[in-house]
């Protein structure tokens, strides 16, 4: 996390966009805090109509990319909670850990390495030495706590992966180079959880594992690390809030032989959205050592048998989805009133269009109906029939609707309809039987 010269967003009117962002997120049913009836619980969040809506979005553009417009990646779903063996052999057991230190004076507790020898909550500098605390949450598989029992959330996707690699090599006939992805939750027992969504407990990963034979890692490594970059540019991130930074040798974790992450440039300045590591072998010969199983590739043209490096394309969906929407943010002004606004690409955006009566004229509601029902098939649809015109647009422009589909009296007359631009609010007449096709049109890249 680096700070860049000139404070965090330099070139933006908004030095609390973070708080506008929540509050949007908030106000408009993106993301609301988990529990908020009783007091909230500790940094967990719950997705609401229109963040269930964008979330899903960033999931299938990723899984679009990442499987369905490649022939050489397949996909799983593998168990959330899952067995203690597994975590042995990954490492995640003996290494999963960050340093724990507790402020004698009040009390609260701090990750070591994110602390500089005092605390940050009362500045004293009386801490105790840093201790060990490892980040998977343990919980007990059946009714009886005991050691036998025990089971772990897992804190990263990957592993479903690994532990597959045999049962999916032999169910697809893939060969290397090939991949398999998955999108789901994992669990960390985060010690200082922050930024909103940016770092919680529970909380939704995106990760590849494309296993290669091993000489050619590093050609695979630097195809992956143009990918991704081009994944998020291509999704709408501006160029200046994005790089790749490659990981110090002292910096990498415990399986990896190169690292580059991609960060967004946050309020709170650089930060990490995808890690992309060069995993080596260390996790197939893990599983195989501690499980017995040969986990290799045999290729029969060849005759040659050996043990895939991996590479790994690790982001968060969660994180990911924030990044898009701080983003997206803006603040602009249409004729003379001001507004807020989202840029999100029409991919992203909860809402890909809203229908809009131009009142609630009982003609006008019928036909706009009819409108939606033609819609419906190539797009998610707002439908909106309270507050005037100019309010509702307004309304679909804070959460990124990029198209509203207008019904006035006219369209009684012409059977035609007014198509709205988010951005440039330009606005076209197009004929009712037409208006799926256009939209259609516009919607597909
Ligand atoms: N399999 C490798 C792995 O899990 P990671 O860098 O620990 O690597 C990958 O996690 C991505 O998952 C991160 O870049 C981040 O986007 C997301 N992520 C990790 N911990 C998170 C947390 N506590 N809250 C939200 N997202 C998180």
């Amino acid at each position: 996390m680096n700070e860049q010269p000139g404070g965090p967003y330099p070139d933006l009117p908004y030095p609390d966009l973070m708080d506008r962002v929540v509050n949007l997120a908030k106000r408009r049913g993106f993301i609301f805090p988990s529990a908020e009836i009783y007091g909230g619980f500790r940094s967990t969040y719950d997705y609401g109509p229109l963040g269930v809506l964008m979330l899903r979005n960033v999931k299938d553009a990723w899984w679009r990319a990442m499987v369905q417009l490649r022939d050489d990646v397949v996909g799983i779903d593998a168990a959330i909670l899952s067995s203690p063996k597994i975590w042995e052999a990954s490492g995640h057991l003996a290494n999963f850990t960050d340093p724990l230190v507790d402020c004698r004076h009040c009390h609260e507790r701090w990750r070591a390495d994110k602390i500089e020898g005092s605390c940050p909550n009362c500045g004293s500098t009386d801490l105790t030495e840093p201790r060990a605390f490892n980040l998977m949450f343990k919980t007990y598989a059946g009714p009886v706590e005991e050691d036998a029992t025990v089971a772990y959330l897992r804190p990263e996707t990957a592993q479903g992966m690994f532990v597959n690699f045999m049962n999916v090599l032999t169910t697809t006939r893939k060969k290397p180079p090939f991949g398999i992805a998955q999108v789901g939750k994992s669990f960390r027992n985060e010690i200082t959880p922050q930024n909103f969504v940016f770092r919680t407990r529970e909380f939704e990963q995106m990760e590849m594992e494309y296993f290669v034979p091993p000489d050619e890692a590093d050609t695979w490594f630097h195809y992956w690390l143009d990918e991704r970059m081009a994944w998020y540019l291509g999704l709408g991130i501006p160029e200046g809030k994005l790089r790749l930074r490659h990981h110090e040798a002292d910096e990498l974790s415990h399986y990896s032989a190169g690292t580059a992450d991609v960060e967004f440039h946050f309020p709170w300045g650089w930060d990490e959205l995808e890690g992309i590591a060069n995993r080596t072998d260390f996790d197939l010969k893990a599983h195989a050592e501690h499980s017995g199983e040969r986990l290799e590739y045999f290729d029969q043209a060849s005759g040659e048998r050996y043990v895939p490096y991996v590479i790994e394309p690790a982001a968060g969906a969660t994180r990911t989805m924030m990044a898009f929407l701080l983003a997206a943010y803006d603040e602009d002004e249409i004729g003379g009133e001001r507004r807020t606004v989202l840029h999100l690409d029409p991919r992203l955006a909860p809402y890909q269009a809203a229908v809009l009566p131009l009142s609630k004229n009982d003609a006008l509601v019928p036909l706009s109906r009819e409108v939606l029902g033609l819609l419906q098939p190539v797009a998610v649809c707002d439908f909106d029939v309270t507050q005037s015109i100019g309010r509702r647009y307004r309304r679909q422009d804070e959460v990124g609707t990029p198209y509203c589909v207008t019904v006035d009296f006219e369209s009684l007359e012409d059977r035609a309809v007014t198509v709205r631009d988010r951005d440039t609010t330009e606005q076209v007449r197009v004929p009712i039987d037409r208006v799926a096709e256009e939209l259609a049109g516009r919607l597909r890249r």
